[in-house]
């Protein structure tokens, strides 16, 4: 068995406009990385914590890495075993990208192996849901289950957790653009309405069957039609500067749909290819350039495999 292992994890795109907490999708980049050693002292230890400014706890407990790790040990019975972990963020926090997913994710995926793969992707889920509980309060699956399980997931049910993986049309580009705006994800939950209409309620519904079976029918026009939040966008976007303009550019610049990644303040377009999902992060950021505001940009295919080792 191996000693050692170094895991990326992908990035997300949840809620994919319609599916609060319910849908999400994994992209190629960015993501994050994971270096573990397995030691003879038993208990896990987080090392050192590259590139995220000094922002995340290095505490066991308190980091969602070696706290996932350290409940997932306890679950195979192995609190024998130690663990140090070294996490390198390479994507933004608080974007909207489920950067404290990609964490997680590429932890448990290396414990897992270093055990001998006991557990499968799917399995894994409600380990790294542990950690999006510790991050934002509530431990929605719409990032980890994708960043696992990759491509396109929904989360059927949460009790019991019932994860479904949908299909991808080929050649599905996202394009996406973090503007430079603090929206922490615990705040960007807060704000949202309790109660719903019955008649919100209906569209939304609607629109998130309309999506899951356009995914299957490889209906790009049905994708683009479905891409509607009544309930949550009408509130969050007010945080995203330009937004109901940033949507408009994305759509001249032939968007299947356009809307907010996860909480945001990252907002992201499906794309019927790569050179139009550049275009779409082209324009989004001279946009935001005029603003004064600073922005990163990701085009990528569907992520279909989930962590890997490198
Ligand atoms: N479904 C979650 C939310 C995703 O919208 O709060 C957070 O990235």
């Amino acid at each position: 068995m191996k000693n050692s292992i170094k895991v990326f994890a992908p990035a997300t795109v949840a809620n994919v406009v319609c599916g609060f907490d319910v849908l999400g999708f994994a992209v190629n980049e960015p993501g994050d990385e994971v270096t573990m050693n397995l030691t003879n002292e038993p208990g896990v230890k987080l090392l050192k914590i590259i590139g995220d400014g000094g922002k995340l706890p290095l505490a066991t407990d308190k980091n969602t890495v070696s706290a996932s790790v350290k409940h997932f040990l306890k679950h195979i019975n192995r609190e024998d075993v130690g663990v140090e972990i070294v996490l390198e963020k390479k994507m933004p926090i608080g974007s909207g990208l489920g950067s404290s997913s990609a964490s997680t994710v590429a932890g448990l995926f290396a414990i897992n192996q270093l055990m001998g793969n006991v557990l499968s992707a799917k399995e894994l889920v409600p380990f790294a849901m542990k950690g999006e509980e510790l991050a934002c309060g509530f431990g929605h699956a719409d990032n980890v289950a994708p960043a696992l399980m990759g491509g396109f997931v929904l989360v059927r049910s949460y009790e019991p957790l019932d994860l479904i993986s949908l299909p991808t049309p080929a050649n599905l580009f996202a394009a996406i653009v973090y503007p430079e705006v603090d929206v922490p994800t615990k705040d960007a939950r807060q704000m949202i309405r309790r109660n719903v209409l019955l008649k919100d309620a209906v569209t939304q519904w609607g629109n998130v069957a309309g999506l899951v079976s356009g995914l299957f029918l490889n209906d790009l026009d049905l994708i683009g039609r479905s891409m509607t939040d009544v309930l949550i966008e009408p509130v969050r976007s007010i945080l995203i500067p330009d937004f109901p303009l940033l949507r408009q550019l994305a759509m001249e610049n032939q968007a299947i749909g356009f809307g907010i990644s996860g909480s945001g303040p990252s907002v992201f377009a499906l794309a019927k290819d790569e050179s139009t999902a550049k275009k779409i992060t082209q324009t989004l950021q001279n946009h935001l350039k005029k603003l004064n505001i600073n922005s990163h940009a990701y085009v990528s295919a569907v992520n279909a495999e989930g962590p890997k080792i490198i």
